[in-house]
């Protein structure tokens, strides 16, 4: 496996390779991310080039959120990536990828951005669609994958690489979980030991809510409001407990397929999660 931290060396190795599966992200791995390699491997091929890149991007971070404190364990994600069988790990440094200020953007349109993870880290879909963008300029990969854990940025990065008409076929993978049922997330690191425990109490309270649904209530606003009630009476400060549409995100309506999605902070981690409904 090659560790490459600068684009021209990056173009270099990649132009043997026509198939090419990549998987952006932050580091910081843990199994979800590792899933998403292989699944990449998967889409390319033995012939193809899997390539999975660390770049902690300071555009999808609002001044007050964990930009300087977001965990940078380079050393440990690339023995990860390579007993995943990924090809090429690129690292850039932040001026090998913003060597001035990125002045042009990619914003996506309030409809799809400005709600849910939009409404409560303006600014983020931004952030997250610029540099993604960029990546898949230097890459120039033909699939790419993104957790579903991130329900919200896998269908901006989707609705972004069809109207944009780039040539990327954007895969979704599964969430990971913890034997107990704790979706895989990088932050999951900042939680105690009890509050890994009660972190559990995310997933049941969407669980609850498409229960509901699935008994036949239909009053959303009151469903949804005891869902954030619930979460406040064992201490949590939610930010959202809702039941949409999978395909735009919009309202649940019977018919459609669903998705309960959450974001709440327990002490000062927040956390994010999400249950489709079949
Ligand atoms: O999901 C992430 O880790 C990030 O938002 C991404 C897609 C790598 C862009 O920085």
């Amino acid at each position: 496996m090659q560790v490459i931290h600068t684009i021209p060396e990056l173009r270099d190795a990649l132009a043997i390779h026509r198939q090419r599966g990549f998987v952006p992200t932050m580091g910081n791995l843990h199994e979800g991310h590792l899933a998403l390699v292989k699944q990449a491997r998967e889409l390319v091929g033995p012939a193809g080039a899997v390539i999975a890149s660390i770049f902690v991007n300071r555009l999808q971070f609002a001044p007050h959120e964990d930009f300087d404190t977001y965990p940078r364990t380079l050393a440990r994600d690339c023995e990860q990536l390579e007993g995943a069988g990924c090809d090429i790990v690129f690292a850039p440094s932040e001026t090998e990828l913003y060597p001035e200020p990125q002045s042009f953007k990619v914003v996506p349109p309030p409809a799809l951005a400005d709600i849910l993870e939009g409404h409560f880290r303006p600014g983020f879909f931004t952030g997250v669609c610029t540099v993604v963008h960029k990546l898949f300029n230097i890459v120039q990969p033909t699939v790419a994958v993104f957790g579903k854990k991130d329900y919200q940025q896998l269908m901006v990065l989707r609705r972004m690489t069809a109207q944009m008409a780039l040539p990327v076929a954007v895969h979704g993978g599964e969430t990971r979980r913890s034997d107990e049922g704790l979706a895989l997330s990088s932050r999951n690191g900042y939680l105690s030991a009890p509050e890994k425990i009660e972190a559990l109490r995310l997933s049941r309270t969407l669980k609850g809510l498409i229960a509901r649904w699935q008994s036949g209530e239909r009053d959303l606003d009151a469903m949804e409001a005891d869902a954030l009630q619930s979460l406040r009476d064992a201490g949590w400060a939610p930010d959202y407990l809702t039941l949409r549409r999978q395909h735009d995100l919009g309202p649940a309506v019977d018919g459609q397929p669903l998705v309960a999605l959450g974001a709440a902070r327990l002490g000062s981690t927040r956390l994010i999660d999400n249950l489709e409904v079949s």
